[in-house]
Order: structure tokens, then sequence, then C-alpha cells
């Protein structure tokens, strides 16, 4: 079954085609990055606008990338929430539209489980149940994935999700948006113990997250050493800092698989192109002879082929409504 899919929840606009849930057979992505990096993060309105200017040339693009015609779709789908309603509005009129226009099925899909679904592009082996962390500029959550479609909630974020905090954070450091690579970055080269940050664990056994404290200690320690002039160099803050968030997000996704008693992990969502999360998490998986799974990058951050792969499963799955489809913000 070829799904023709489409993403436009935040700052990319994105169309793939994807072949039964575990085959990309075409994909663009057309970033508006360098329009909101201007404003220093994300413009609703100037989003939505640049998804209609984009989405109809990026859908026949796709299709010629692989000259397929629209009689190779057998069903369209769209990212449905949760995100920004206006951009989310701009997709799935134009699925919900080109669905009927084709006579083919429409799929609703939710945002959260395509991210966790881009696992299963980039791992043909991958089958649930396993846990899963998803960290992704809005949403922090830890779940479990119990069959297709199927997800326990185990914990999730009180306030700032991680990617919210890492983009807050590089702000204040002068970084351009978004943050979180920049912070990656720069890591490299500095000393991760340089600025003393909190590991907010909540109370004992929790499995949610809180990083506002962690956000507010790291502004402050920047804004203090700044007006003393002693400035903290940017590599030691953003090395201190996101040893600070790796930390908290390893330890509570090992107490996870303790209690859920899941050997198989899987990372997704835009931080998980975060090359010392990986390494962390990598080394507390391996140490335990647990099983990690991560996508390439360009499957981390937002994409349509992850949106494919979701809306297949829903497809033979999970249930759908056929008309009526409103952007849903939720989970
Ligand atoms: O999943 P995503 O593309 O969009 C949402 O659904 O939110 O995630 C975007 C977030 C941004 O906050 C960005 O700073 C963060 O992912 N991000 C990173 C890295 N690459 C993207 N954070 C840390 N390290 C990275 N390498
Ligand atoms: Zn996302």
């Amino acid at each position: 079954m070829k799904i023709l899919a489409i993403e436009s929840s935040c700052d990319e606009t994105a169309v793939a085609l994807v072949k039964d849930g575990r085959h990309i057979l075409a994909e663009q992505v057309a970033s508006q990055i360098a329009v909101h990096k201007t404003y220093g993060g994300v413009v609703p309105e100037i989003a939505s606008r640049l998804h209609v200017e984009t989405i109809s040339a990026l859908i026949d693009e796709t299709l010629a990338q692989g000259q397929w015609t629209w009689q190779d779709v057998d069903a369209v789908a769209a990212t449905r929430g949760p995100g920004l309603v206006g951009a989310l509005l701009v997709g799935l009129t134009a699925g919900k539209t080109l669905a009927y226009a084709l006579d083919k099925p429409f799929i609703p899909a939710n945002h959260m489980e395509g991210h966790i679904a881009a696992n299963y592009l980039a791992h043909p082996q991958l089958e649930p149940p396993f846990l899963s962390l998803v960290v992704s500029g809005g949403h922090t959550y830890l779940l479990e994935v119990k069959s297709y479609g199927a997800y326990a909630i185990l914990g999730q974020t009180y306030d700032d999700a991680a990617g919210e905090a890492f983009d807050k954070v590089a702000r204040v450091m002068g970084l351009p948006y978004p943050g979180g690579p920049q912070i990656d970055r720069l890591s490299v080269e500095g000393n991760a113990t340089a600025v003393d940050l909190p590991r907010v664990m909540l109370e004992k056994g929790s499995l949610d997250f809180s990083f506002s404290g962690l956000k507010t200690a790291a502004l402050n320690a920047w804004n203090h050493a700044s007006q003393k002039n002693t400035p903290i160099p940017v590599e030691d803050m953003a090395a201190s800092f996101q040893q600070a968030i790796l930390d908290v997000l390893v330890d509570k996704t090992m107490m996870a698989a303790e209690k859920t008693k899941r050997r198989v992990i899987t990372l997704s969502g835009g931080v998980s192109a975060n090359e010392g999360l990986r390494r962390a998490m990598q080394k507390a998986c391996d140490e335990r002879g647990y099983t990690l799974y991560y996508p390439p990058r360009a499957l981390c951050t937002d994409n349509a082929a992850m949106i494919g792969s979701a809306a297949y499963y829903q497809y033979r799955y999970g249930s759908i409504e056929d008309d009526g489809v409103d952007p849903n913000l939720g989970l």
C-alpha cells in the first residue's frame, strides 16, 4: 500500500510517498528555518503562509522524484496534530482535497506517533512491544508501544519540552534558532562540569520530566557571570546544560525499562539527533544488555515519511474517521 503523506505541523513543509509503512519511495522537505531564524523562533502566521505557498509544488515534486503518478497513490495522509493549528490546517486541507479528488481514503495521523514510527522506516527488524523516548521541540514522552497503534504513556513533561529548553537557553546565549543543534555542536569543545546545574528528577520513581527549573538555573548562571564580567565560555555553558538534560533523559529511560521489563528502546524526535544523547543512551543500554534504535538525523526532525508510516499502521490496525477531520492538538 502506497501512502502519500503530508506534514505541516510546524516549520517544515514535507511530503513523502511511503510503501507499507516501511519503505520511503520518494520524499521532499522544504524547511522554513531560514525565514523564522530572523525572528529567533517560529512565527505561526508566517509558517502557515509558507506552507500554503509550498505545498502543491512539493506534492508534484515528490511524485516526479520517482516518476510516480496519481494512480500509484492508494491513500493520502496528513498530520492532524499536535502542532500549530494554522499550519496543520494547510496540510490537512491539501490532503483531504487530494483524497477526495482521487477517491482514495484519507488518513489523519498523529505527529507524535509519526516520530515513533520514524524508527520503523530505519530499522526493518523493529516490531512492538518496545519502550520509546520521544523528545521534540514541543513534547517529551516516555511511553510503552504495546502493539502497533497502542501506547501507554509512562511519563511526560510538566512544563518545557526538552527541545524547547535547548532552544530557549541557546537564544539567551546568542545562538541562532534552532538552538539544539548549536548546543550539540559547541558542547563537544566544552567542559560539562564547568557550570553546576540541577538534575530535576521530581518525586522518587516518577517518570515525568520538568525542564523549566534547569532552564532558569542555566539562564541565571549565564546572566550572573556576564554581569560580573566573568562570562562563561559558550562551549562550557553548552556542555554543562546538555549534560544536565541528558542525565535526566537517560536515567528516566533506564528507570522505565526496569519498571516495564522492556529490553528494546527507541529514541526519536528532533532532540534524538543530539550526538551526546545518542552516545549516552547507547552506553547505558550496552551496560544493561538493552537494544537501542534511533533514526538517522533526517528522520529525527520533522518529515513526512514518518507520517506515512504512522498512517499505514493506523489504517491497518486503528479506526479511521472518514469525514469532519479537524486539527487535533492533543496526543
Ligand atoms: O521533532 P522536531 O523537528 O519538531 C517538533 O516536533 O517539535 O524537533 C525540533 C527540536 C528543536 O527544539 C531543536 O532545537 C531540536 O529538536 N533539535 C536538537 C538537535 N537537533 C534538533 N536538539 C538537540 N540536539 C540536536 N542535535
Ligand atoms: Zn516533530
